[in-house]
């Protein structure tokens, strides 16, 4: 073929995301070698059950139980798995082993990104996240890198798909929530525990990772205030309506600054009303927007599919192949 090294990947996990994660390393295996200079071979695949239903076909071969040995024989690990644990342990794990991680694990990273960061840098490893926000919508690397040379003010947006579907289907087609959570739990939107999207706790994890990297410092989660949808009510988003308004979920993360000159950062969670000319009116469905406001660069927004199996699966891509990267530039 040719002679390029390989890189193995560990994927865990073979949800909606990882499914997809994985055919597209299958698939696109010689355009990425390409690209990257290296190949990725997909070392394997842990799940807890290997015969259980996937949304794509895979080799059988690929899938094991033995989450922690596929980790340790892997230049980079995928986790997909979400929840806590196992997989602060698989990753702390991988990392402190020298592998690369790359993780859409919100809850995870709202709640131990700083751990997890830090047990990457003492190795020289890579830890990276861009899935975990808004999904297909490129914003962690933009804030992180693209404006690095900034000063951002404020960020906020709509970063919940499910509660902007559903307010979004009542807003415009009068759908009951009943039912408009129904189909956003069928299109693949909602959490497994719907409480994670309409009491707020979802966006509220996005807010912290938004607020830590815009304003380089730690957010805590319990920091943010958050409300989440379930008391909107038909009549009071009909009542919006005919005042020329919307309600939308937003997740707001700003820098404050105190009489004596200290900074600080408010981060809030709430369903907001926003005027019908507003850009943010606009986002419908299960889409994703994020306005960033920075000192030089003024208004920014980023819009986007903010969940989907395939549109993930795009962000995780994206951060294994700057990963892929750093071991043919280091190698
Ligand atoms: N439940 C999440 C949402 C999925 O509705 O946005 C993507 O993070």
């Amino acid at each position: 073929m040719n002679g390029y090294r390989d890189l193995r990947i560990g994927l865990l996990g073979c949800g909606s995301v990882g499914a997809q994660v994985a055919r597209l390393i299958l698939e696109h295996g010689d355009e990425l070698a390409a690209r990257i200079g290296a190949r990725l071979t997909l070392a394997g695949i842990a799940v807890r059950s290997v015969d259980a239903p996937r949304d794509v076909e895979l080799p059988r071969e690929l899938f094991t139980t033995d989450a922690e040995r596929l980790v340790q024989g892997s230049d980079i690990v995928i986790e997909l798995m979400g929840g806590i644990e196992p997989a602060r342990t698989l990753i702390t794990q991988a990392l402190q082993g020298g592998a690369d991680v790359v993780t859409a694990n919100k809850a995870l990273i709202a709640a131990h990104g700083p751990e997890l960061s830090e047990a990457a840098e003492q190795v020289g490893a890579q830890l990276s996240y861009e899935a975990a926000v808004a999904a297909a919508i490129p914003i962690l690397r933009p804030l992180r890198e693209s404006l690095a040379g900034d000063h951002i003010t404020r960020v906020l947006g709509i970063v919940n798909g499910s509660t902007n579907y559903i307010l979004d289907r009542m807003d415009r087609f009068g759908d009951s929530a009943e039912d408009a959570s129904r189909v956003a739990s069928e299109l693949g939107f909602l959490e497994a525990d719907p409480t994670l999207d309409v009491e707020g706790y979802d966006a509220a994890q996005k807010a912290t990772i938004l607020a830590s990297i815009a304003f380089h410092t730690e957010v805590p989660v319990d920091a943010v205030h958050r409300e989440g949808i379930t008391q909107i009510t038909a009549e009071q988003i009909d009542a919006a309506k005919s005042a020329g308004y919307v309600i939308k979920l937003l997740a707001i993360a700003e820098r404050l600054q105190a009489a004596d000159g200290t900074d600080g950062v408010s981060a809030r969670v709430y369903p907001a009303l926003i005027r019908r000319d507003h850009p943010l009116a606009a986002v419908h469905e299960g889409k994703n927007a994020v306005f960033v406001e920075a000192e030089a660069a003024g208004e920014l927004m980023f819009y986007g599919a903010g969940a989907g199996g395939a549109e993930t699966a795009s962000a995780v891509l994206g951060d294994l192949v700057s990963a892929a990267r750093r071991h043919v530039v280091g190698g």
